[in-house]
């Protein structure tokens, strides 16, 4: 456990660095202040601390992974800016503060997250400019094509186009899928590609990434009824508000939890399949997570 703590303090030391680094203040000073409020607002850091995990799985160093680490966080904090938009899910608190366009305003908020969108290209560029393309390049794109309609944009569509819809259990996990598994599938896979996993074994953390990402979800859907705002640093009944279809909407609390439970044990053992000690260990924390 002393081993476990020590990785994951230095990991998300490392993260916070380069995260500061990045957002060095600027100007327009305006802009620079609304990223950092989000950016800094306390997230659990689980893109970037899963694609340093992976890299290091996969027998390679964290800082040379650490700018592709920091981006995926960059993309997840514009996400979660623009999620919570009046004409998105209209969610006020984000990590138990007032959500960004609450504190500075709807078009300030927009305007943050396309900044981070583009801070988090340039983040990766300036590495791959650095170090030469091979893995680095190869990340990028795995990077890039998550985040896009194909990816967490595409599910996050999805997810706006049935509020209030009627929709079958395999676009619910397509929904699932895309806003939310593809940005953890990528973290894991461009972590393992930079690490210097080779096809095949890249391939394994794709696949564990997806079962985790399906997991994620619906433990987040869940914390949205079971949970407090205090605890969750986000409202609760959130989703019932926004008409959203889940998996408590469409199958009930009850089976709900046993289906979590199963894509649970499903992500754990893909991980313990790929075989490293704390990449599993942080898995099985996040399972069991109350935020
Ligand atoms: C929340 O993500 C949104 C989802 C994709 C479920 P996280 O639960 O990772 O949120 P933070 O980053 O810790 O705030
Ligand atoms: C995740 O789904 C959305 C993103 C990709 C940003 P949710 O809408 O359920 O996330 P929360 O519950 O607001 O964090
Ligand atoms: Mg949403
Ligand atoms: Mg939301
Ligand atoms: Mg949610």
């Amino acid at each position: 456990l002393d081993e476990y703590n020590r990785i994951a303090a230095d990991f998300l030391d490392k993260i916070e660095r380069e995260l500061r680094r990045v957002l060095t203040p600027r100007r327009p000073r305006e802009i620079y202040e609304a990223a950092a409020y989000s950016v800094f607002a306390g997230g659990k850091r689980l893109r970037p601390m899963l694609l340093l995990a992976a890299c290091r799985a996969a027998g390679g160093e964290a800082d040379a992974a650490l700018p592709f680490a920091c981006a995926l966080e960059l993309i997840h904090a514009y996400s979660l800016i623009h999620d919570d938009l009046p004409a998105m899910d209209d969610g006020d608190l984000r990590r138990g503060m007032p959500a960004n366009h609450i504190k500075y305003g709807e078009a300030m908020a927009i305007l943050a997250g396309d900044m981070l969108l583009n801070l988090a290209y340039e983040t990766m560029a300036e590495a791959v400019e650095n170090n030469g393309g091979g893995p680095f390049a190869r990340a990028m794109g795995i990077i890039a094509r998550a985040a896009g309609a194909r990816g967490m944009v595409g599910g996050q569509v999805l997810d706006i186009l049935s509020e209030g819809a009627q929709i079958t259990p395999d676009e619910l996990k397509a929904i699932h899928s895309g806003k939310t598994g593809a940005l953890i599938t990528a973290a894991l896979t461009a972590g393992a590609v930079i690490g210097g996993a080779g096809r095949e074994r890249a391939a394994r953390f794709e696949r564990a990434g997806e079962l985790f990402g399906r997991a994620f979800q619906m433990k987040d859907d869940l914390l949205d009824i079971e949970s407090a705002a205090a605890i969750l640093g986000k409202p609760v009944l959130n989703d019932e508000k926004a008409r959203k279809v889940t998996y408590i909407s469409m199958f009930g609390p009850q089976m709900a939890r046993g289906m979590y439970r199963e894509a649970a044990e499903s992500a754990v053992n893909a991980f313990r399949d790929i075989g490293d000690a704390y990449l599993t260990a942080y898995i099985g924390g996040m399972i069991d997570r109350v935020n």
